[in-house]
């Protein structure tokens, strides 16, 4: 049984090497590419290598020093090509040719989760929601309308916070990451239900869902790592399978909430309406509102938190901020923060950028080319290659950022950004399918970051050194950060 297993992985791996070899035979442009493991069986080394999750970061930043600005891995069965010189990757996220913009086949992990929605779909079907959620959900009109949610819900995060301050009688440093989960799919569920997400779940009598959230998170790696849990048939059997169930809770509310009839009042529902109007379908508005909860909600909320740990390892960086903010509040109404003073916390905001460079939430995205793709005169990836970025891999590189491992926000300044090449900075990916939450969460992470730091002096026990970060669906950590929030008087 387990030779006939061996034999049968054998055999494909040897149809997949040679595949490889076939293919460049006839394809004499492109030339052969350098990589860890290039051999025969080296896949399965990659799979142990990479699995110690809380490494796999750092080895891929490794091998982009080592292999330069293209090289290859195999992950198993799977060839992944990864590009690492900001000019390359401009040729591929810039491309417009729907053939170049697909997701390969590990996003399928996400597919009980999303469905088909944006951070899925392919060709014609995403060009066309993407343009639709864009108009209705992004633009600038509707961008100003969502202050009055981000500060409603900043203000609720800091009566919960005030509370936990207040009971922390020790004054110990405490993690914080569930408040600003909730506080955060509460803004998101909003925006695309209409009414944040624990009103649902309270109708049910059910707990919120952040926990699942994070357990499908880490659900969904382990199905990447171990692709055998891909089958059905044999992850029925895992221990994990109820809890994926628990999890899809998330689906049952968004599809109630999408399927239950108008009552007619329901202005705050306008993502129905808007999409309705439109011409996309009931099944593709359930799609998308899953897919804009999904994508925007764990993904903010990691970057407000790093943003308040670099600040809180750097308090003279802090300093600044606050007295930026202190100016900004000082002419403000009831510290309401409209869209003109978020403009000018600017040292927040190049903050915020330095933040998602070292710790970009989203660590790794990848392409699957349905046509060749040809990225410089001696190089042509051929159709089905798929292509991953990983993006600290830029973030990191001392060509574009001297001293990668220092936090330096003034790297952010407008003038030192004109000198960077335009690809050289992916926290939001960039190009054609670029995140299209890019300027909501700036504003939502700049909006929440400055009501906090207004209140409370942050500071941290914890190093950075000491903290393991996951490559989940998005960066998770191992244990959560743990804060010290020392209350101002204003
Ligand atoms: C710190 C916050 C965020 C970061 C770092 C981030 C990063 C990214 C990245 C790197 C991608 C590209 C993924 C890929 O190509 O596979 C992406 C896509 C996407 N993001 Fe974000 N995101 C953030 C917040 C948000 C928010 C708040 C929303 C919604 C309100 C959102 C909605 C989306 C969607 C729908 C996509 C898929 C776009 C498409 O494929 O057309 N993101 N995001």
């Amino acid at each position: 049984m387990i030779f006939s297993a061996i034999s049968v992985i054998f055999f494909f791996t040897l149809c997949i090497h040679q595949r490889d070899k076939v293919w460049r035979f006839f394809q004499r442009k492109t030339k052969r590419l350098t990589g860890p493991n290039d051999h025969i069986f080296g896949g399965y080394i990659t799979l142990v290598k990479l699995w110690d999750l809380g490494k796999l970061l750092e080895t891929l930043v490794e091998w982009s020093r080592k292999y330069g600005p293209v090289f290859q891995f195999k992950l198993g069965f799977y060839r992944i090509i990864s590009l690492n010189s900001p000019e390359m990757i401009q040729k591929l996220l810039s491309s417009s040719n729907s053939s170049h913009l697909s997701k390969p086949f590990i996003y399928d992990v996400l597919k009980p989760f999303l469905i088909d929605g944006l951070l899925l779909s392919r060709g014609d079907k995403w060009r066309y929601r993407r343009k639709a959620v864009n108009k209705h959900l992004f633009s600038y009109g509707t961008l100003l309308s969502y202050t009055k949610i981000f500060n409603e819900e900043s203000d609720n995060l800091l009566k919960i916070l005030e509370e936990r301050v207040k009971s922390n009688t020790d004054k110990n440093a405490m993690p914080i990451d569930d408040i600003m989960s909730s506080s955060s799919l509460n803004v998101i569920s909003q925006i695309v239900l209409g009414k944040p997400l624990h009103f649902f779940a309270e109708a049910n009598n059910e707990n919120i869902i952040v926990d699942l959230v994070r357990k499908a998170k880490a659900i969904v790696t382990m199905k990447i790592f171990k692709p055998w849990l891909m089958f059905y048939p044999i992850w029925r059997l895992h221990p994990l399978y109820q809890t994926e169930k628990e999890a899809l809770k998330l689906h049952r509310y968004v599809v109630e909430r999408c399927t239950a009839p108008s009552e007619g009042n329901d202005e705050d529902f306008l993502f129905k309406k808007d999409l309705e109007t439109d011409g996309v379908s009931p099944d593709g508005i359930i799609e998308e509102a899953l897919a804009i909860l999904v994508a925007g909600y764990e993904t903010a909320a990691s970057g407000i938190q790093f943003l308040l740990f670099f600040l809180a390892l750097h308090p003279n960086h802090q300093d600044i901020c606050r007295k930026e903010m202190d100016e900004v509040f000082g002419e403000l109404e009831n510290g309401f923060i409209t869209i003109s003073a978020l403009k000018n916390l600017k040292y927040l905001e190049m903050c915020l950028y330095e933040t998602l460079r070292i710790l970009p939430p989203v660590p790794i995205f990848m392409r699957k080319l349905e046509t060749p793709l040809e990225l410089d005169s001696n190089l042509t990836l051929p159709t089905n290659s798929v292509v991953g970025i990983h993006v600290q891999a830029i973030h990191k590189n001392p060509k574009y950022y001297p001293n990668p491992e220092q936090f330096i926000p003034e790297r952010f300044s407008e003038e030192e950004r004109s000198r960077r090449h335009p690809y050289a900075y992916l926290a939001f990916s960039a190009g054609v399918r670029n995140c299209i939450g890019n300027k909501f969460a700036m504003m939502e992470m700049v909006l929440v970051a400055a009501k906090i730091l207004r209140r409370y002096v942050v500071s941290t026990t914890d190093k950075l050194e000491d903290i393991v970060f996951l490559p989940h669906m998005t960066i998770s950590m191992e244990s959560p950060i743990n804060f010290l929030l020392e209350p101002r008087t204003l």
